[in-house]
């Protein structure tokens, strides 16, 4: 019997290690120049230990760029081309759109209903709730959220004020994440914060945040990329069990007192084909997900480099002043776009500090990019390394060096139009740019007016980013902050 079984072991692991071998050797068979990969972590294996995505991008893109314009690469166990030429990211983003609808993410509907979310489907289910949801971001949705995002950025300053201690040392960090989530609770739930400081969402939003950093999770998402169909065959979990019931019992209280129909994203939530509490309950996941692991980190790698850069701080502050100045201290939506400096200010945060380290989509039919005449599989994801390209001497000279005027409109005329995609690019592009971008431009334009940034001795200069797959400062940002008048 022990003889049958250690001949079956034998044969299993036989099997499994020839075709680990042979599915490893995918570019090598296509004859497309691809680094040896790791056999569980592909090229990823320095993610966790001692790189972060953006840095192995970066890696890659120094030493290959100016020999070849793509190279194979294993995402994970997953075979994806890397993309540096802009013309080729630009058919795969924009015009053949058409066949490249995917990303390459968890999803678990069964399993994991948090997962069935605009972040994660494919297909019609995809479409249908991206349709859905576009109008909660309308021009005229935007117009009325202004001032109560305006309301959340003065409890901001309010609580800041109060805080002022000796040294006046703050980790500016949880702050900021506290108000974005205050403002997500208002828009997502309805639900006013009582408390700046003690609320049940800022756990809930720091195990969001966590999600993506945690050492656990970390591990087991990476396990899942590399062997997505079987992870879905075992119905593992990504997002803990507490937090789906956390949000679907928040979600149903919700809209049993709910007495009026506001302009917010519940309002379109409840909307939605096919609705249901826990179809309302992933979206509400996935738009904290999205808008604090994006909008919070921005606000403090921006405030981090005006912290750094006085000139560039008290140029915007003149900036900021006149404005309000001139709209009697009222932001309107119209009027904000005037304020061009500050709009720098952010992109080059963005360039410097982008969220997403690559843009990324599945090939859905069998395609050529013609440019090379390679033909690309059904199933292979393209990668377009943007954070890699944000950091292109060619492209941004002086890359390291925190300057705004980058983003002058002669400058940005005289770049590729897809040398800087903060917010990606094309059908699958962020849907909350604009939301987003208000976040960003109240809680500076609040801050700024009534408190000058600097370093102090517990700043990390440069700047300490975790080891994941998103450009995650790792750990506090501690930041001087004096009130000005
Ligand atoms: C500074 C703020 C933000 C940045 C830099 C940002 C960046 C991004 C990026 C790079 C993508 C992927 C785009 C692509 O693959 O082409 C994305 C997708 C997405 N973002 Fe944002 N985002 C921000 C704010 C927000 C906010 C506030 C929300 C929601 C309220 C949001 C919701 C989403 C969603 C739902 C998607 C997936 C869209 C889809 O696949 O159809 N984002 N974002």
């Amino acid at each position: 019997m022990l003889v049958i079984l250690l001949a079956i072991a034998v044969v299993c692991a036989t099997y499994l290690f020839v075709a680990t071998y042979n599915h490893l050797n995918y570019w090598n068979k296509r004859g497309v120049l691809c680094e040896k990969p790791h056999f569980i972590y592909g090229n990823l294996s320095e993610l966790e230990h001692t790189k972060n995505l953006s840095t192995i991008h970066n890696d890659f893109y120094k030493k290959f760029k100016r020999k070849t314009p793509y190279i194979g690469f294993f995402f994970h166990l997953k075979p994806s081309l890397v993309i540096f030429d802009l013309d080729v990211a630009k058919d795969v983003l924009i015009k053949d759109f058409s066949n490249f609808t995917s990303k390459f993410r968890y999803l678990n509907e069964h399993h994991d209903p948090m997962t069935a979310t605009l972040l994660n489907l494919e297909g019609t289910k995809w479409q249908n709730l991206r349709k859905d949801l576009t109008v909660a971001f309308t021009p005229s949705k935007i117009k009325s959220s202004i001032k109560r995002v305006q309301e959340e950025s003065q409890i901001l300053v309010e609580y800041l004020e109060a805080i002022q201690d000796i040294d006046n040392v703050i980790d500016i960090r949880e702050l900021v994440v506290r108000h974005i989530t205050n403002i997500m609770c208002r828009f997502c739930l309805e639900i006013e914060s009582k408390d700046f400081k003690k609320d049940v969402f800022y756990e809930k939003a720091l195990e969001i945040l966590g999600s993506s950093t945690n050492f656990y999770n970390r591990m087991s998402r990476s396990l899942i990329a590399s062997f997505p169909r079987l992870f879905t065959k075992l119905g593992i979990k990504i997002i803990s069990k507490d937090m789906d019931n956390f949000l679907i019992n928040t979600v149903d209280n919700v809209l049993k007192d709910r007495s009026e129909d506001k302009v917010d994203f519940l309002s379109v939530f409840l909307k939605m084909r096919d609705v249901t509490v826990k179809k309302i309950s992933a979206q509400v996941y996935s738009f904290f997900e999205a808008s604090l692991i994006t909008t919070s980190t921005t606000i403090c790698t921006a405030l981090y480099e005006l912290a750094l850069n006085e000139d560039v701080q008290d140029k915007l502050r003149k900036e900021i002043l006149e404005y309000l100045d001139e709209n009697q201290g009222v932001c309107d939506y119209a009027s904000i776009k005037h304020c061009k400096y500050l709009e720098k200010v952010i992109n080059e945060t963005l360039r410097k500090y982008p969220i997403a380290t690559q843009l990324s989509r599945v090939c859905e039919s069998d395609y050529t990019i013609k440019k090379w005449n390679l033909k690309i599989e059904k199933g292979v994801l393209i990668i377009i390394p943007t954070s890699a390209i944000n950091m292109d001497p060619e492209i941004f000279p002086n890359p390291e060096v925190f300057n705004p005027e980058r983003f002058t409109p002669e400058n940005i005329e005289s770049r590729h139009s897809m040398a800087f995609l903060p917010f990606g690019e094309g059908g699958r592009s962020c849907i909350g740019r604009e939301f987003g971008k208000i976040m960003l431009k109240l809680a500076l334009i609040e801050l700024l007016r009534h408190f000058k940034f600097s370093a102090s001795p517990k700043t990390d200069i440069p700047l300490k980013l975790e080891h994941t797959q998103v450009n995650l400062p790792d750990g506090k940002i501690f930041l001087r902050v004096e009130k000005l008048y």
